[in-house]
């Protein structure tokens, strides 16, 4: 074979390799929003055990937070609000969510009505007055599903969506590492 016959084959293996890699692992997102690890992941949660209201309450957030990024975004996130005193007592009996760092869970009093707020700023947020629902509903989620006997799945959840996304996009990532968004994994 001569080199341009090897570069062309050559091409075409990477080419095909990329393609299936992205078709079984595409982004859920709707709009120019940007890429995050979350958006590969699953695009539901089990509420099947939540109270009635947070039932509600469910609905309500998927409904109004998929309007830019889908749900998948927001369910697969990081963020984990505790208040103060919350943070104190999860320091003692489960210091493992402040070990595993920011990129697998970032703990913080306020930080889900921050980025509420945030997302209600953006033009066209269908949110509205269904704000604190979904607020209330992110912190009851976010403590079921990224605390107590739940903790080690997530971990090994997010610990996936992060290594696949660093691999399959590395614009994308560092993209989001030199905004802030993310924690250089592995130090790069
Ligand atoms: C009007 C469009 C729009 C709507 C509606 C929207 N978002 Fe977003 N979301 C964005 C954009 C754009 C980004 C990219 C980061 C940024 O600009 O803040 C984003 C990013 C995010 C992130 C990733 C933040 C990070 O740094 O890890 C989360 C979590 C999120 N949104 C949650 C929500 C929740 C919860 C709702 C419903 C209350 C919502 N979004 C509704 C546009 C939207």
């Amino acid at each position: 074979m001569n080199r341009l016959k090897i570069f062309a084959v050559s091409l075409i293996a990477v080419f095909s390799v990329a393609a299936v890699a992205s078709a079984k692992y595409k982004p859920t997102v709707k709009a120019d929003v940007g890429i995050y690890p979350n958006d590969f992941g699953p695009t539901t949660i089990d509420v099947s055990h939540y109270p009635p209201k947070m039932k509600l309450y469910y609905k309500v957030f998927s409904q109004k937070c998929q309007a830019c990024h889908t749900i998948a975004r927001p369910i697969n996130s990081q963020f984990l609000e505790l208040t103060d005193a919350e943070m104190a007592a999860a320091k003692k009996t489960q210091p493992e969510i402040f070990k595993v760092g920011p990129n697998i869970i970032k703990a913080e009093p306020k930080i889900w009505s921050r980025y509420v707020h945030r997302m209600m700023s953006k033009p066209g947020c269908p949110v509205g007055k269904d704000g604190k629902k979904i607020w209330e509903f992110l912190v009851f989620d976010s403590k079921q599903r990224k605390m107590g006997k739940n903790l080690k799945a997530w971990i090994a959840n997010r610990t996936k969506l992060l290594n696949n996304f660093k691999n399959l996009y590395p614009k994308e990532y560092k993209h989001l590492v030199s905004n802030g968004s993310l924690q250089p994994l592995g130090g790069k």
